[in-house]
């Protein structure tokens, strides 16, 4: 990993796993982008500027030569108003009402180390490169920082806007990057959703003009993520070049790939501006989320194992990335929110010596919560259902050898609770409007620092004065009503973005209060699965949708971005609560195994042979756990595309690997499946215990195993290869 000026060319050189970042400054002082991608020498790159090209040319002020058009140049942050009219990544409002600068270069400075961001999540990293440029007139400027990594091939940026003017300024935008590349010639991937069906991919060709993905809800949420992938129109599972964008951001955000007159594209993204603006006060700066942008020219399985390497090495909390994960039996699909301390009791004793090892005590247990009409913002215990509080189920859950964890929703309220009552104020909402419900519920105004405070002090309160291991962090609606009692008329479109600080607040002040608690992100299902979260909470749950065969679709899009470690998956009941499917527990078990498992079912109904099971799985399991934590993935068949899913993952050393192979329906007559491994060493040899076959890792990824599937539908098999 190196970071390099070569003042010759006045070229910046960020040289990290197997990429290349360089930029050079022009001779006017304005910034330009020169390449992105695999691994290139510190040549002279400025030949590739499209130098002469008659774009829609404007002569920027101060330039004598008509050939210099920002329009026909690639920006590293593309500025409003000197003739460059692709989505600009800054606008400014001036005093004077004109939204103009001019952002030329002033200064670089390379640290030892990568500064966090101010009061946001950030990945860690070493050397970074931080360049200044100035707004000669305004006193307007921009910081932007890049890192680079040895163990990840990714780069992360952002930029921070300063104002050493004497003047208040207005960001009207202040987006955290824009990136260009050198053709159009490219598709767009991204993860689209809902409820129940999170992080399906979608591709797209790019054509001229903008695609853009956002959210307007305070929340990543499940209907876009906070991802895209720009690649070239070729590119498969396993081959072509991928560029991968991913914002550590929570709240409403926007990301937008353009295809531009000159045929190449400009890719651009940070807080949505469709309701944004700041205040930006004299000596003021603000900072900009964190983005992760990654490349590889191993097609998008290349990309998702960059991605997984820089979350699992920098992102995720240190002393949780590569712990060995909790196996929880959750009460939640098998009471809701019918239960009494000996239901609990009765779901902990039927687990005894199955492997399991944490009883999670979800939705219900605190205020008047007998439904989800009231009690949320009560965070104290409900002696009507939890005879003994919870010291009781938490003594009896620790004297059965598991650990205890425990349900929140500390952002929300229900009308129909003593918070509210107390304090009607702290909900979100404009005074004299009705506000709208969702869930029943409303959500609190974390923008203000008396309502974090308050939500601090409660929830800590129940981790200080009980046994609790882990909390699972649920938020289950989005924002309406957006108005904040706390912000004068013109600072009110600053509220999203106050919204995710306020929530990093929090998360920060609760977390670091509760060292050794284990922290499970949650958002009605996986609508708030975002590395923003993961930098908190080192797993998140992935969906509500917990049958089998819609969980290989929702784990393979969520893979797309986000490693196997950080989605959290359960075996439940059947029929299925969301589909009414039977799906066999084996396969329910193959499937919640290649993630961070666990089980959301009524035990006390469990038969020997079930129990049995589980503790067959639990065994696997951990067997193959650190494969989880630490391997690379390989997908191989895609469940979008076809009536199989199948994945590896192999250890960092090739010396081991975990294969899932699943089919949909069974099929009479049908041949046999062949499936060819991936991501082994082609000259090492393998074993495989179940099928008792050794050969040569290029045997396995050529010839391939034969899959004897079981007859029945939504069937599966899982391999455990190891070197020998
Ligand atoms: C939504 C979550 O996704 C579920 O797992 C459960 O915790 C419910 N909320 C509880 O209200």
């Amino acid at each position: 990993m190196s970071i390099i000026f070569d003042s010759n060319t006045k070229t910046f050189f960020l040289n990290g796993k197997g990429i290349t970042y360089a930029m050079c400054i022009c001779d006017n002082g304005y910034l330009s982008h020169l390449y992105f991608g695999s691994s290139v020498g510190c040549d002279d790159l400025r030949y590739t500027h499209a130098v002469g090209r008659r774009s829609t040319l404007a002569t920027p002020p101060g330039v004598d030569k008509d050939s210099l058009s920002y329009g026909s140049f690639s920006p590293e942050l593309a500025f409003f108003g000197t003739g460059d009219y692709r989505e600009p990544a800054v606008m400014v409002r001036n005093p004077a009402g004109d939204r103009l600068c001019q952002l030329l270069y002033c200064s670089h400075e390379i640290l030892d180390s990568k500064p966090a961001i101010d009061g946001m999540p950030s990945l860690d990293g070493g050397q970074t490169l931080v360049i200044s440029l100035k707004d000669a007139l305004s006193g307007f400027g921009a910081e932007l920082y890049y890192t680079v990594y040895d163990d990840a091939s990714v780069i992360t940026r952002h930029a921070v806007f300063t104002n050493s003017s004497d003047n208040a300024l207005t960001l009207d935008r202040a987006y955290s990057f824009s990136l260009a590349l050198p053709t159009r010639k490219y598709d767009v991937l991204t993860l689209e959703g809902s409820w129940a069906s999170e992080r399906s991919p979608q591709r797209t060709h790019m054509h001229n003009g903008v695609i853009s993905i956002d959210s307007k809800r305070c929340s990543s949420s499940a209907v876009l993520n906070p991802f895209m992938a720009v690649l070239s129109r070729n590119a498969t599972e396993t081959h072509g070049k991928v560029y991968g964008i991913n914002l550590v951001y929570s709240s409403s955000f926007v990301l937008k790939a353009e295809g531009t007159e000159n045929g190449d594209s400009l890719i651009t993204g940070g807080i949505n501006d469709f309701d944004f603006n700041w205040m930006l006060g004299a000596g003021e700066r603000f900072e900009t989320p964190e983005v992760v942008i990654a490349f590889s020219d191993e097609g998008i399985g290349g990309m998702s194992r960059a991605f997984h390497d820089a979350y699992r090495n920098h992102l995720i909390p240190k002393n949780r990335a590569f712990e060995s994960r909790p196996v929880v039996i959750n009460n939640w699909e098998a009471t809701y929110f019918n239960f009494d301390t000996d239901k609990l009791k009765a779901i902990v004793n039927a687990v005894e010596g199955t492997g399991i090892n944490t009883f999670v005590l979800d939705d219900g247990w605190f205020g008047k919560r007998d439904n989800d009409h009231s009690g949320l913002g009560d965070w104290y215990v409900n002696t009507d259902k939890l005879r003994g509080g919870l010291s009781e189920i938490i003594a009896h859950t620790h004297a059965k050898g598991l650990k205890f964890g425990l349900w929140f929703e500390p952002e929300m309220v229900n009308e129909d609770s003593e918070l509210f009552r107390e304090h009607p104020d702290y909900a979100i909402g404009a005074p004299d409007r009705p506000r709208c419900y969702s869930r029943h519920q409303y959500m609190l105004d974390l923008t203000r620092k008396d309502v974090r405070d308050h939500i601090v002090r409660s929830v800590n309160k129940v981790l200080a004065e009980n046994e609790i291991d882990y909390v699972k962090w649920d938020y289950n609606r989005n924002v309406t009503d957006k108005y904040s009692l706390c912000l004068p008329p013109d600072r009110q479109k600053e509220f999203d973005h106050r919204y995710a600080l306020g929530l990093y607040d929090l998360c920060e002040r609760i977390v670091n209060a509760n060292p050794h608690v284990f922290f499970e992100g949650c958002s009605g299902g996986g609508a708030r699965f975002d590395p923003a979260i993961l930098y908190y909470f080192p797993q998140i749950w992935t969906s509500d949708d917990t049958d089998a065969e819609e969980r290989t679709r929702i784990q393979y899009g969520t893979s797309i971005c986000y490693p196997l470690s950080a989605m959290s998956a359960h075996v439940s009941a059947v029929p299925n609560h969301q589909t009414g499917r039977t799906t066999p527990f084996r396969t329910r078990g193959h499937v919640a195994g290649m993630s961070a498992t666990g089980y959301e079912l009524d035990t006390t109904r469990l038969t020997d042979e079930e129990k049995k099971l589980i503790s067959a799985q639990t065994a696997q399991y951990k067997k193959h756990e650190q494969l989880i934590l630490r391997g690379d993935l390989y997908r191989i068949d895609d469940p979008f595309e076809d009536n199989f899913f199948s994945e590896a993952v192999v250890s960092k050393d090739r010396s081991k690997a975990i294969v899932l192979v699943y089919r949909t329906l069974n099929v009479p007559n049908a041949y046999a499946k062949r499936l060819t491994l991936a991501g082994l060493d082609p000259n090492k040899t393998y074993h495989i215990e179940e099928l008792d076959i050794t050969a040569k890792g290029s045997t396995l990824m050529n010839v391939g195993i034969v899959i004897k599937f079981q007859r029945e539908d939504f069937t599966s098999e899982t391999y455990y290869v190891h070197e020998v």
